[in-house]
């Protein structure tokens, strides 16, 4: 048994094909818990539940689940069919996140919606459905990918702004919720995390100058945080946000 006590634990995350619910899935796997991958990308989808569960072991089909979690109906049936599959969930990590660049003069409706569906309306579809699960248990604990990008704005990312800082307060008001339930909601902020969502190579110069640790973040230090939040070595946090962002926030001059 690890020090997470996370060995029998059954959890969800989605957008674990890539980047940082990847490296969440495998930390999971390490500490002896069973990940359960959803994502959108059947391709990637693949190859990342080989990559988690070795490849002799792993049946996609078992451990990988397609899944928009911009679509409420297809939510409510992935979290049935997990637990008809493996039992009820135990905890649940809201990680499927989409970026999108637009200035407020240039953005398109279909863009605004594209990035709400996904980052603000996913999480809470997947929340609501992954908290009926815990409610039963009368236990677990959920964690939200949120972003500094929640507590403080960018230029040209007025969606992904708005839709961070709506996921950081409905964390808030899902820990309000829950918590009579035995259930803790926390989210997780990254600061600039390399993974393939950030494409632009202009990020890394001004983060290595401003950061107080002077670089970018890797997908594993997120992980890290998250499987500190689903575990009870956090059990009297909830409603919190942790920033992950190596000191970026920290600085105003
Ligand atoms: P990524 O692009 O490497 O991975 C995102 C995954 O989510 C992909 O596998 C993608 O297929 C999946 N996905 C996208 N839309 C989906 C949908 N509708 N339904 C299901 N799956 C979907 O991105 P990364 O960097 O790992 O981001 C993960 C989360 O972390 C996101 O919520 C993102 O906003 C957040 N974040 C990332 C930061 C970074 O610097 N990388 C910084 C702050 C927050």
């Amino acid at each position: 048994m690890t020090s997470l006590h996370l060995s029998s634990a059954v959890v969800p995350v989605t957008g674990a094909a890539s980047g940082i619910g990847l490296a969440i899935c495998k930390r999971l796997r390490a500490e002896g818990a069973t990940p359960l991958l959803l994502d959108v990308d059947a391709r990637k989808l693949d190859a990342a539940v080989r990559e988690v569960f070795g490849a002799d072991r792993a049946d996609p089909s078992r451990y990988g689940y397609l899944l928009d979690v911009a679509d409420a109906h297809a939510v409510e049936a992935c979290l049935a069919q997990i637990k008809a599959d493996h039992g009820p969930i135990t905890h649940a990590v809201a990680n499927a996140g989409r970026g999108g660049a637009a200035h407020v003069l240039d953005i398109t409706d279909a863009q605004w919606h594209r990035v709400m569906d996904v980052n603000l309306h996913g999480v809470m579809y997947f929340c609501r459905a992954a908290a009926r699960q815990l409610a039963e248990r009368r236990s677990g604990a959920i964690v939200t990918m949120a972003s500094i990008a929640g507590l403080a704005a960018k230029q040209n990312r007025v969606a992904y702004a708005a839709s961070k800082a709506a996921v950081i307060n409905l964390t808030r008001a899902l820990a309000l919720d829950l918590g009579a339930l035995g259930i803790r909601v926390n989210a997780v902020a990254p600061g600039v995390i390399e993974t393939p969502l950030q494409t632009d190579p202009a990020f890394r110069a001004p983060v290595c100058e401003r950061a107080a640790l002077r670089r970018v973040g890797t997908a594993d230090e997120v992980a890290g945080v998250t499987l500190f939040l689903l575990s009870d070595l956090a059990s009297y946090v909830t409603g919190e946000t942790i920033v992950v962002d190596g000191g970026l926030t920290a600085r105003y001059l």
